[in-house]
C-alpha cells in the first residue's frame, strides 16, 4: 500500500512537470484505417471547438483539459476561422488567431492527445492555406 502511494505521487509529479505522450504514438493511414504507429486500427474521439473567430470563448488550456478529462477524449479539432466580415479571421487578424490555434495545439500536447488543426475556409484560399500549413508543419511537425 505505501509502494503504491509513492509510486502514483511519482506518477502524478511526472504528469504535473511533462506533456504526455499521446496514447498511440504517431498515427498514420493504412487503407481506409488511422492506425498506431504498428499499423493498428485505433479510434479517436473527442470534440471539436468552434470556428475560432467566432467563438473563441473555449479556446484555453483549461477547456482542453476539461475536453480530455471530462469527456474522456484524444483528440480534439480546432478549426480556424479564415475570414469573416463580422469577427475577423486569419485574412484579418492573422496575429490573434494565429495565437489561439497555439494555444490550443499547445495545450493538446500538453494533455497527451491529438488534435486536428482544420483550415476552416467556405473557399480554398490555398496559397494562403499553403502558408499557414508550412508555419504549422515546421513549427509542430515533429
Ligand atoms: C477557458 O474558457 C472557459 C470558457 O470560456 C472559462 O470558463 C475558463 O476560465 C477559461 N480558462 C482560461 C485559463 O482562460
Ligand atoms: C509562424 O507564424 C508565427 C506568427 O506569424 C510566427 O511568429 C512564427 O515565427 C512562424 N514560424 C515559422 C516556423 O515560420
Amino acid at each position: 500500500m505505501n509502494s503504491l502511494f509513492w509510486l502514483f505521487g511519482l506518477i502524478s509529479l511526472a504528469v504535473a512537470t511533462f506533456a504526455l505522450a499521446p496514447p498511440y504514438g504517431q498515427l498514420k493511414t493504412v487503407g481506409a484505417h488511422i492506425t498506431n504507429s504498428a499499423g493498428t486500427p485505433v479510434q479517436l474521439r473527442g470534440l471539436s471547438l468552434f470556428t475560432s473567430h467566432y467563438i473563441p470563448d473555449y479556446w484555453n488550456a483549461t477547456s482542453v483539459n476539461q475536453i480530455k478529462c471530462g469527456w474522456n477524449s484524444n483528440v480534439i479539432r480546432a478549426p480556424l476561422g479564415i475570414s469573416s466580415t463580422c469577427c475577423g479571421g486569419w485574412v484579418e487578424t492573422r496575429d490573434r488567431e494565429y495565437k489561439r490555434m497555439k494555444t490550443v495545439i499547445d495545450a493538446a500536447i500538453d494533455n497527451g492527445i491529438y488534435v486536428i488543426v482544420d483550415w476552416h475556409a467556405f473557399s480554398a484560399q490555398l496559397d494562403l492555406a499553403k502558408g499557414f500549413f508550412a508555419n504549422i508543419s515546421k513549427t509542430y511537425g515533429s
